[in-house]
């Protein structure tokens, strides 16, 4: 028996068998569920390729967040491969070179438009895109880089994550009546593609070595992808609008 026996997800944000998603996917499909991924344009390729190394086949539908066809089309896609669902994973991040790297003061709106349309509305219409099928409730789950504090170079990706915690406390506010819940998982630095874009990332190597009281390893997307299990699962039936902090502990622990 596994946790997420019968449960039917859709998983954003499989890039490369290093995402953060993909082992969402993994560990998913290893408790039972029926995955169904998606991907986006150019990528949508290496998505299917890296779907194959999954345990189980996994169909990878068309979504770019910020396209309106691709939202008002996702149920319809979706239900090629399954009839409705009880999860979703919002995996999904993205920041213009010039929003990120110490350039705050000089960002342009329109580079911190993108960040915020990507990296945080998307929360909200990827989600309003699948409440159709979820007429029976269901878990959505979001992947948060800690915005409580200001770090070094993540600029204006981190404002995109203070909205993403905001969106999900309205989305849980507003879609608790209908029985779904909205979390986000806050996970520690994770060597990914997403990661690789950020100057100066591998500085946060040695803020984890000397904060985290449990450790962290920036090469195991494990333990964020189990919180995030967890989340999607039946374990968390009265919890929404909640940020769990997979980081170590670092985010409890001050310098
Ligand atoms: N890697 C880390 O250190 C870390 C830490 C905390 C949170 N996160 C978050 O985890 C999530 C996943 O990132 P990751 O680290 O696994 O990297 P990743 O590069 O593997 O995943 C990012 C994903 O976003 C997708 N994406 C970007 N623009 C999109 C669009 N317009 N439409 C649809 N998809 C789009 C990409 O295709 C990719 O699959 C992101 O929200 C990221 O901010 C990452």
């Amino acid at each position: 028996m596994g946790i997420l026996d019968g449960k039917r997800l859709l998983v954003t944000g499989v890039l490369t068998d290093a995402s953060i998603a993909f082992h969402v996917a993994r560990l998913a499909q290893e408790e039972g569920a029926t995955v169904v991924l998606t991907s986006y344009g150019r990528v949508l390729s290496l998505t299917r390729r890296i779907a194959g190394r999954l345990p189980a086949a996994a169909p990878v539908v068309e979504l770019d967040v910020t396209s309106d066809d691709d939202l008002a089309a996702l149920a319809d896609r979706v239900r090629e491969h399954v009839d409705g669902l009880d999860g979703v994973l919002h995996s999904i991040g993205f920041a213009p070179e010039a929003a990120l790297g110490g350039n705050f003061l000089h960002t342009a709106w329109p580079d911190v438009a993108t960040a915020l349309h990507v990296s945080a509305f998307s929360l909200k219409a990827l989600t309003v895109a699948a409440l159709p099928l979820m007429p029976a409730g269901g878990a959505v789950v979001g992947l948060d880089f800690d915005a409580a504090v200001a770090w070094p170079k993540y600029d204006w990706m981190g404002v995109a994550k203070a909205a993403l915690e905001s969106t999900a406390r309205y989305l849980a506010r507003d879609l608790g009546p209908r029985g779904v819940r909205v979390n986000l998982v806050a996970a520690g630095p994770v060597k990914t593609m997403a990661a690789k874009s950020i100057p100066g990332f591998e500085d946060f190597r040695g803020v984890w070595e000397a904060r985290a009281p449990l450790g962290w390893d920036l090469s195991d997307p494990e333990p964020a992808a189990r919180a995030c299990v967890a989340l999607l699962s039946d374990w968390f039936p009265r919890t929404t609008g909640e940020i769990v902090h997979v980081d170590g502990g670092v985010h409890a622990i001050g310098a």
